[in-house]
């Protein structure tokens, strides 16, 4: 009886076997070694290259070299103001903070005065934060810094602050909430004062024009992994280790894949680990359900692309208003890597499908399907999908029409 299937496509699912990104992992240690901080790290990439993957692959690497590690997921985060920020930054780090005792209330200068022993739990935290007179970020910094002065008593080098999504944390002028400012003007700041606090951003490629645009010493402060597809070799192992004992012999009750069978999913793949993970599974559960006569199985690579297109693409997809996706068709039709809105502007007058835009129009629909997570600018000011292979699936439907 063959066993359970091992392969696992979904956001933020561990895979079965990480391929590749060793160079990625020695670049991470490397930022643990900093005494002072002078850079922290941006891990970016299209949706389903493995960003969080990764991001959870580092965790226990810090903490195995004595950092502690807190963060959240910041999806839900636009329009966030510069206080609820805050709180969700102190609400994380209580995890760790508060069985910690910190002595008695009056050496920290607030509170009363008696020798009640003190935690820094989340309701001390956010009392010190809100006692603290001036900005945001004075309130901010001020909490950060009295974390720290326990962190060399806990036997730790310092503290990792993760975040992903963080595409999604902007400031926002209307409202005079700077949230991404504050977050990174209060950790170059403590960071300069010697404090071992690392920033770890995680998100679409438009989070580094992002911060650049918001704070420009961003170019300096952060060192970039630009994720990519896997290499031909990275995808083979992907595709082939799960299968596998650590001596290299195929585990004994698992399905086999034919040498044919993993160069059709390679290349089906593209090298997108989502992808690999998505064929595999489909693979696998397919030849689960033949009966084994001997012959070799092949890989149903039609129907799986199919359930592909419904599962993951048509979501996105059928979530755009019918103008956003007549921008997008445009874009696609282009077979451009990237596009200017000039370019695209000139692109729709030009098509007869669609009623023309507008340059003002491009660049409002562009604006709203970065927010939507389906399109990114680069620091070119070009735009591209933020979803791998997605122009060829629009292509796909415009053949089915
Ligand atoms: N290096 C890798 N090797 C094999 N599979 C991977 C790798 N990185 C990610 N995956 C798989 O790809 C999918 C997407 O990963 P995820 O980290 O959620 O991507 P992202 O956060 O960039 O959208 C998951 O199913 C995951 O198991
Ligand atoms: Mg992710």
């Amino acid at each position: 009886m063959a066993s359970m299937n091992p392969y696992r496509p979904g956001a933020g699912q561990t895979p079965p076997y990480l391929a590749g990104r060793d160079n990625e992992l020695k670049e991470f240690d490397k930022l643990l070694d900093q005494e002072i901080i002078l850079e922290n790290l941006i891990i970016t990439g299209l949706r389903g290259i493995g960003k969080t993957v990764l991001l959870e692959t580092l965790k226990p690497r810090a903490i195995i070299q004595d950092w502690l590690w807190t963060g959240d997921e910041f999806s839900q985060s636009l329009g966030i103001s510069e206080d609820r920020l805050s709180m969700r930054i102190l609400a994380d780090i209580a995890f760790i903070t508060s069985s910690v005792q910190i002595g008695e209330r009056s050496k920290l200068g607030f509170g009363t005065g008696d020798s009640e022993k003190q935690y820094l739990t989340f309701d001390t935290l956010k009392r010190i934060y809100e006692g603290t007179p001036g900005l945001s970020s004075d309130k901010l910094k001020k909490v950060l810094e009295i974390i720290w002065e326990i962190v060399p008593h806990l036997g730790k080098k310092g503290i990792v602050f993760a975040y992903d999504e963080a595409q999604t944390l902007v400031d926002n002028s209307k409202s005079e909430q700077f949230p991404l400012s504050l977050l990174l003007d209060v950790f170059q700041s403590i960071q300069r004062k010697g404090i071992r606090f690392m920033l770890v951003l995680t998100g679409l490629p438009t989070l580094q024009p992002n911060l650049v645009a918001t704070r420009t010493y961003t170019e300096r402060m952060f060192n970039v992994f630009m994720l990519q597809q896997l290499k031909e070799d990275e995808v083979r192992d992907a595709i082939k280790v799960p299968l596998l004992n650590k001596d290299g012999t195929p585990k004994k009750d698992m399905i086999q894949f034919s040498p044919n069978a993993v160069d059709l999913i390679t290349k089906s793949s593209g090298g997108y680990p989502y992808f690999i993970q998505y064929i595999c599974r489909e693979t696998y559960d397919a030849f689960l359900q033949k009966k084994d006569n001997g012959e070799e199985l092949s890989v149903p690579v039609d129907s799986i692309m199919q359930k592909l297109d419904n599962n993951f693409f048509y979501g996105r997809w059928a979530k755009a208003t019918d103008r956003e996706k007549e921008l997008m068709t445009v874009i696609a039709k282009s077979e451009q890597d990237s596009v200017t809105p000039s370019q695209l502007f000139k692109l729709t007058q030009g098509d007869g499908d669609i009623k023309p835009f507008s340059l003002a129009q491009v660049g409002g629909y562009l604006k709203k399907l970065i927010e939507e997570g389906l399109i990114y600018k680069d620091k070119r000011g070009k735009y591209s999908f933020a979803v791998p292979l997605f122009g060829g699936y629009i292509l796909r439907g415009l053949d089915r029409k």
